[in-house]
């Protein structure tokens, strides 16, 4: 039989993404609703081992979903791979009376909620990263909020770099991962779209693509490069030299993963946090909560992990044709 779940914890792990509140908020809620008592765990897995624990009211979590970042804070925790601390921290859970925990964050938080299954205590996993990299999941919490960040600041850059007739390189964050890059760049217009899973890294065909654009009269060329690429200061050089046309970098950064939270990432991150606290309620283990063809749906860890995606070839090849 199932164990009864009386008190869970919920933690924010890995990059923080806007969207994150809404789904803290929607699992102490949701939980509280199922006559669950909530503990907040500050600092991710660093906070579950150093017990670092809230126990969290309704009012709590009021005011808190249209904020960006995480109130609960979050930190990376290397040494949670190890066996002996992911027992520890089980045995702090079972010393707190905490049955279940929902783990906010991407794959590699996965990992760590997959232990805490394994040691005992029922855990259950919410996509949260701007990055839209996690296999299992057509959505992620916090990807809309960042491309429409990003979105703005590229129409910015492109203002100017027009104006100069400058030819500009645009970095987008997202790790090892194109999305941030393919959506930004179709929805800004640009020119060039470089993103790791598909860039063959031959410059020249750029230059060239930059210099028959001039020719045609054009008055920017916006080139937008996915972080998994990187070094746009030095291929701004490079492409400043072979074309003889002004060219500058602008790496976004950070302003990227901040900021208030988009109606869709705040109404899929309270579906899914909901999602979490009433499955976890109902003394499931060892699942992740993902959006699928349309559809919330729970999955086993393992199963979610080994899933593979890409980006749309056929999405990618109408960026190259506009
Ligand atoms: P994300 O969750 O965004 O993918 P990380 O890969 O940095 O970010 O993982 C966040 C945290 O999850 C790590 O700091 C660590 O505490 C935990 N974690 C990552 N990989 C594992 C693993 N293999 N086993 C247990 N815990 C892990
Ligand atoms: O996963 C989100 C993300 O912002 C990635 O796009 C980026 O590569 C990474 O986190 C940066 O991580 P950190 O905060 O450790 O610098």
């Amino acid at each position: 039989m199932a164990k009864e779940i009386r008190q869970i914890g919920v933690l924010t792990s890995g990059g923080d993404s806007p969207g994150m509140n809404a789904a803290i908020r929607a699992v102490a809620r949701e939980a509280m609703h199922n006559k669950c008592k909530v503990i907040g765990i500050q600092r991710g897995y660093k906070g579950l081992l150093n017990e670092e624990f809230k126990e969290m009211k309704s009012v709590d979590v009021a005011g808190i979903i249209q904020m960006g970042g995480t109130i609960l804070g979050t930190a990376r925790c290397p040494e949670f791979k190890e066996e002996e601390v992911q027992q520890k921290a089980a045995d702090i859970c079972r010393k707190h009376g905490i049955d279940g925990i929902v783990v906010i964050g991407g794959d590699g938080s996965y990992r760590g909620a997959q232990a805490l299954s394994r040691h005992g205590v029922n855990t259950i996993g919410l996509p949260g990263t701007i990055d839209l990299d996690i296999t299992c999941t057509d959505y992620t919490i916090g990807f809309d909020t960042a491309v429409n960040t990003a979105m703005e600041a590229i129409d910015k850059v492109k203002d100017t770099s027009s104006s100069h007739e400058r030819c500009s390189i645009i970095e987008v964050m997202g790790r090892h991962a194109g999305y941030i890059a393919l959506w930004c760049g179709i929805a800004n217009g640009a020119e060039d779209i470089l993103i790791p899973e598909k860039y063959d890294y031959d410059e020249q065909k750029i230059v060239d693509h930059i210099i028959i654009n001039r020719r045609l009269g054009k008055k920017h060329h916006l080139i937008i490069n996915a972080e998994g690429i990187g070094h746009s200061t030095s291929m701004a050089r490079r492409i400043e030299a072979a074309t003889g046309i002004e060219t500058r970098a602008t790496i976004l950064g950070y302003m990227q993963r901040g900021g208030s939270p988009t109606c869709k990432d705040r109404y899929y991150a309270s579906i899914m946090g909901a999602y979490a606290a009433d499955i976890l309620v109902q003394g499931k283990t060892n699942r992740v909560v993902c959006y699928r063809n349309g559809q919330f749906v729970d999955l086993d860890i393992e199963e979610a992990l080994a899933m593979t995606k890409n980006i749309s070839e056929y999405e990618y090849q109408i960026s190259q044709h506009l």
